[in-house]
C-alpha cells in the first residue's frame, strides 16, 4: 500500500495481488475544508498521472452508490461504471469503476 498526498487531500494505490499491471485505488479524500471547489477532480487527475508514471495498464476503485460527488469526479475523469453491487453488509449499493490507463493528451510513451 502506498499513500500519496497533496496539501488538500490524499489517496492510496495497491497492485492487485497476482496481477501487478492492474491497480486498485482507494481511500481518496479531500480535507473537509477544501471540498466543493474542484479539488476532488484535481486529486483524481493527480492519481491518474501517478498511475501512468507507475506503468499500470488498468485501474479500479469502488464507491458507495449514494456518493454523488465522487460519482461526478469519476465521470468527469473518464472512468467507467463497471457494476452496481448490492452490499450485503450495509444494504446499500457499492459501485465498481474502472479506467484503462492512458497517456495524457500530447504525451509520448516514455518507454
Ligand atoms: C468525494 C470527494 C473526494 C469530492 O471532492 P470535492 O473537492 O468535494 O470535489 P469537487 O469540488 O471536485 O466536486 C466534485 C463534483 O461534485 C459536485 N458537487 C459539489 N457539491 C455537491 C453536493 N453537495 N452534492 C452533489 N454533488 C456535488 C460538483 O459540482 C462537482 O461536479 P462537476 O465536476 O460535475 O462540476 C470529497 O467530497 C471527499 O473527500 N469525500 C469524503 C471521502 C470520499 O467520499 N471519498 C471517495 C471515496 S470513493
Amino acid at each position: 500500500m502506498t499513500r500519496f498526498a497533496t496539501h488538500y487531500g490524499a489517496y492510496e494505490i495497491d497492485s492487485v495481488p497476482g496481477q501487478p499491471q492492474i491497480a486498485h485505488c482507494h481511500s481518496l479524500f479531500v480535507k473537509r475544508e477544501h471540498r466543493g471547489r474542484g479539488h476532488g477532480t484535481a486529486l483524481k487527475a493527480h492519481q491518474m498521472n501517478t498511475l501512468r508514471e507507475l506503468g499500470y495498464d488498468y485501474a479500479t476503485c469502488t464507491t458507495d452508490g449514494s456518493n454523488e460527488r465522487q460519482r461526478a469526479v469519476l465521470e468527469r475523469a473518464g472512468w467507467s461504471l463497471l457494476q452496481n453491487i448490492p452490499n450485503g453488509r450495509t444494504g446499500g449499493i457499492t459501485q465498481l469503476w474502472g479506467w484503462v490507463v492512458k497517456l495524457a493528451p500530447g504525451r509520448e510513451a516514455g518507454f
